[in-house]
């Protein structure tokens, strides 16, 4: 079955075409991160222009890498939400006419649900039930996959997003938009105990985080330090950062794994390409016997590969849409 898919959540515009799930025949992305960039993060009027400028010229691209004519196109999945309302409205109506067109099914896909079906294209012996850390720039959420379209939530942050914190602390060091490689990248090397930031904890709820107060402490030090003249340790700053990120994420992430004992666990979104999180799970995972997957770093972004595999399944699940599908800003993952 081949699915032609398409994402347009945030400042990715994306398409691919994808067979029986998890063989990726193609995909294509154009972003418009470096015009974002100029206003230290994402202006949702730009990012829906955009999308509507790229789209159609992705899918023909993507057809014409996959090697496969529209008329062979079974089906046409989308990410419907979450995301921005603008950006995501862009993809839904322009999948819609696809589909109509083609005469072929249309299947409306949970943005985070792909993002942790991108798993199931890299790793072929990845089935659920398992455990995956979600975390991108608008989610950070502990999740049970307990079949392919079955979710359940089992914590996340109260406040930002991981991914969110990394974007604010890169744009007050001047590191650009997103913030989250660069500052990868600054970690590299550093002191990670040169600057002692906060770990919250949710009184009641061990499987809950807060970021906001650790971006909070992080902003303080870099205002303080340019308030007194003083030289900050850029290096030193993003090593102990991450490393407060890496501590509220995985032993949160061991905890959720005891408590469900599948011993399966994957980490899904863009901030899990983050080198020192992927690290610190590793040696956890490894200490208690659990297997880790690890997305590859060209899948832990935005791409419509991934929504064309979560996609395949949801079709599968007898979940498909009628013409009048809308777009949805916030939807949590079990009613997606
Ligand atoms: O999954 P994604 O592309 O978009 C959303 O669905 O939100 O995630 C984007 C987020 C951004 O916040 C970006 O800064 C972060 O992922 N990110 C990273 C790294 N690479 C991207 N965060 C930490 N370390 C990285 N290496």
């Amino acid at each position: 079955m081949k699915i032609l898919a398409f994402e347009s959540s945030c400042d990715e515009t994306a398409a691919a075409v994808m067979e029986d799930g998890r063989t990726m025949l193609s995909s294509v992305i154009a972003s418009s991160a470096d015009m974002h960039a100029i206003y230290g993060g994402v202006v949702p009027e730009i990012a829906s222009r955009k999308h509507v400028e790229a789209i159609s010229g992705l899918a023909d691209e993507a057809l014409r890498q996959a090697g496969v004519d529209k008329s062979e196109i079974d089906a046409v999945a989308v990410t419907y939400a979450p995301g921005l309302i603008g950006a995501l409205l862009v993809g839904v109506s322009f999948a819609k006419s696809v589909a109509y067109g083609l005469g072929v099914p249309l299947i409306p896909v949970h943005h985070v649900r792909g993002h942790i079906a991108a798993n199931y294209i890299a790793h072929t012996d990845l089935e659920p039930p398992f455990l995956c850390l979600c975390v991108s720039g608008g989610t950070t959420a502990l999740v049970d996959v307990k079949d392919y379209t079955h979710f359940e939530v089992l914590g996340g942050t109260r406040d930002d997003a991981s991914g969110e914190c990394f974007d604010k602390i890169a744009r007050v060091l001047g590191l650009g938009y997103p913030g989250g490689g660069p500052m990868d990248k600054m970690a590299q090397g550093g002191n990670d105990k040169a600057y002692a930031f906060p770990r919250a904890h949710v009184a009641d709820h061990p499987l809950d985080m807060s970021f906001s107060g650790l971006k909070t402490a992080v902003l303080n030090t870099v205002h303080n330090a340019q308030q007194k003249g003083e030289e900050l340790d850029l290096h030193d700053l993003a090593a102990s950062f991450a490393a407060a990120v890496s501590d509220t994420l995985v032993p949160r992430t061991m905890e959720a794994n005891r408590m469900l004992g599948y011993n399966k666990i994957a980490v899904a979104g863009g901030v899990a390409a983050n080198s020192r999180i992927r690290a610190d799970l590793q040696r956890e995972c490894d200490k208690v016997g659990a297997k880790l997957w690890l997305p590859p770093l060209s899948l832990c972004g935005d791409n419509a590969a991934m929504i064309g595999c979560q996609g395949y399944y949801e079709y599968l699940a007898g979940n498909t849409a009628g013409w009048d599908l809308n777009a949805k800003a916030s939807l949590d993952i079990s009613k997606g």
